[in-house]
Parts: C-alpha cells; sequence; structure tokens
C-alpha cells in the first residue's frame, strides 16, 4: 500500500495512472470506509468534482491552476496538509500546439510556467515524497540545451520548441533531484504519443501502455523500478539526450527556478 499524489489527474495519462492505482488497492481505512491513498489535482473547483466523480474512490482532490506560481504554492501546502506522500507524480502538462506566447501572470511562458516552473515548486515545496517521477516526452530529444532565454523574451515563438525545451527540463529535473537528494527515487519518462486530450486523435503509441511506466516507477518493488536519475519508456530503461547528464546544466535549470519562483530547493 502507498500514498501516492499525482499532478493533472481531472484527465488524460495523470487520471489512468490514479485509476490504475485505486485498482491495484492502494488504500486507507478512513471514515466511511476504505478510501483510495491517492490524491488527485485539478486546475478549478469545477475540474476537482468532475474528477472526484470520474474517481469517486480518491481519498481527495487538491485544487490549484499551475499557471500561477501563488496557486502552486498553495497547492504544495494542501497536500502537506493532508500529510506525507510514498510518490509524487508530475504529470500536469500543456502541449506543444500554443500558436502564440501566452504570458503568465508571473510573467512567464504559459508552457514554462506549468512543464518547468510548476513541478519545481511542488518538488521544493511538498514534504519529501520517497519517490518522485516526472512526465517527460520523446520531444525533449529536441528541446535547446543552451537554456538561453527560457521565458522566450526575444525569441520569436515556435510552440513545439517551447514544449520541447520544457520536456528537457522535466528530465534535467528530475536527474538534479536523483543527485541532489540520494536517499530518494527521482526518475523521468516519456509515455509515448498517445490519444489523449494533448496526444490528438492522430496519436500512434499505445494508449494502454502510455500511463502504466509512472504508476511502476511510483510503487513497484521491482528491482528495475527501484533505481533513481533514470529515464523510462514503456517501463524500460531508454537512453535519454546526453546533456541531461550535464550537472552544470542540471544546476543552472534549478538556479533559474530559484531566482524567478524566490523557492529554494531544500538541501
Ligand atoms: N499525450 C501524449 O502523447 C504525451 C506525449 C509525451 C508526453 N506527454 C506528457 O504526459 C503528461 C500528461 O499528458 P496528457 O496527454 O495526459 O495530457 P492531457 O490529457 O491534456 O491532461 C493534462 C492534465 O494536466 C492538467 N493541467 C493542464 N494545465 C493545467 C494547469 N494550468 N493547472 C492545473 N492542471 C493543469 C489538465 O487539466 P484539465 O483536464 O483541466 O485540462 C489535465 O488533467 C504531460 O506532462 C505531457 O507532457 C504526453
Amino acid at each position: 500500500m502507498a500514498r501516492i499524489f499525482i499532478t493533472g489527474s481531472s484527465d488524460g495519462l495523470g487520471l489512468m495512472a490514479a485509476r490504475l492505482l485505486i485498482e491495484q488497492g492502494h488504500s486507507v481505512a478512513a471514515e466511511g470506509g476504505i478510501r483510495a491513498a491517492v490524491v488527485l489535482h485539478a486546475r478549478s473547483q469545477q475540474r476537482a468534482d468532475e474528477a472526484q466523480n470520474k474517481l469517486p474512490a480518491a481519498e481527495s482532490v487538491v485544487v490549484g491552476d499551475l499557471t500561477s506560481i501563488t496557486q502552486t504554492r498553495h497547492i504544495a501546502d494542501q497536500v502537506n496538509q493532508l500529510g506525507t506522500f510514498d510518490a509524487v507524480i508530475h504529470n500536469a502538462g500543456i502541449g506543444y500546439q500554443e500558436p502564440k506566447r501566452i504570458v503568465t501572470e508571473d510573467g512567464l511562458s504559459h508552457v514554462l510556467a506549468v512543464n518547468t516552473i510548476a513541478p519545481y515548486i511542488l518538488t521544493a515545496l511538498i514534504t519529501r515524497p520517497k519517490r518522485l517521477v516526472y512526465l517527460s516526452s520523446v520531444l525533449h530529444q529536441d528541446g535547446d540545451p543552451s537554456l538561453n532565454d527560457l521565458i522566450w523574451a526575444d525569441r520569436s515563438w515556435v510552440g513545439r520548441q517551447a514544449y520541447a525545451d520544457t520536456k528537457l527540463h522535466d528530465v534535467l529535473l528530475a536527474f538534479a533531484i536523483a543527485r541532489r537528494w540520494p536517499s530518494n527515487l527521482s526518475n523521468a519518462l516519456e509515455p509515448g504519443w498517445v490519444p489523449t486530450k494533448m496526444g490528438g486523435s492522430s496519436a500512434t503509441d499505445d494508449l494502454d501502455q502510455a500511463y502504466r511506466t509512472q504508476v511502476w516507477l511510483a510503487v513497484s518493488d521491482a528491482p528495475a523500478a527501484l533505481v533513481s536519475g533514470e529515464y523510462f519508456y514503456h517501463m524500460n530503461r531508454k537512453h535519454p539526450l546526453p546533456a541531461t547528464r550535464d550537472v552544470s546544466l542540471q544546476d543552472r535549470l534549478l538556479d533559474f527556478c530559484s531566482r524567478v519562483t524566490g523557492v529554494e530547493l531544500p538541501a
């Protein structure tokens, strides 16, 4: 039995992962009977109610819009008020099709805020779980390892590139955490191109496989899952972009995130 928090679990792979964990029997005794020890996350109260209706056995749903640093900090507070977690799955994300640079209330690009800054804040502020899992993408291979102009102030907007950059950041973040917190397990994965709201109906990879790796990394006691600082696809290790192993690059990303959020990563 494990207790797991999954970001972006009102839909898509996050919701599917939560459903699988509940089916696997990750549950706790609570008032009114057994409750699944899976905590969901949704952007608004309306989406939270919809998520809870889809998965009534989930323990609860925390609410907050990841485009906002203030709201993301509040998500961490809500999670910490619920107690400690065995695993946190940083699953929420937005895709590669934004036609123009959308600027958040914090002056960041929308994609960067949700895909890079939010998992950094939640990693730093949620009471440290035993395992951390970060959703990346095969497109991280096209991410810009210079880490220049992360907020797209000087570049002409290319939505696909902005997305690829953030998915590279997710791997850098996972590997930085693996290095900085050696007692915890921190890994990244790509789910494949699958037909969720983000992936779209033309996606060709196996949807049934797409959410299993995050569940496996979060709870499995198989030796292959009890590793840290690795990158996976369909429960197999895969080589990420070599630049993700660059410690100075990992640290530069952490420094950037710390500077723009004012949130320090605990040692
Ligand atoms: N699908 C693919 O082909 C594919 C490929 C490679 C990697 N991935 C990665 O897999 C992860 C999950 O993707 P998915 O395909 O399941 O996407 P999805 O179906 O679009 O679901 C994304 C989830 O994130 C939530 N979310 C998005 N923006 C948010 C915000 N500002 N605040 C709070 N929640 C927010 C969504 O909430 P709403 O339901 O309210 O929108 C939804 O629950 C992402 O990190 C993605 O980059 C997916």
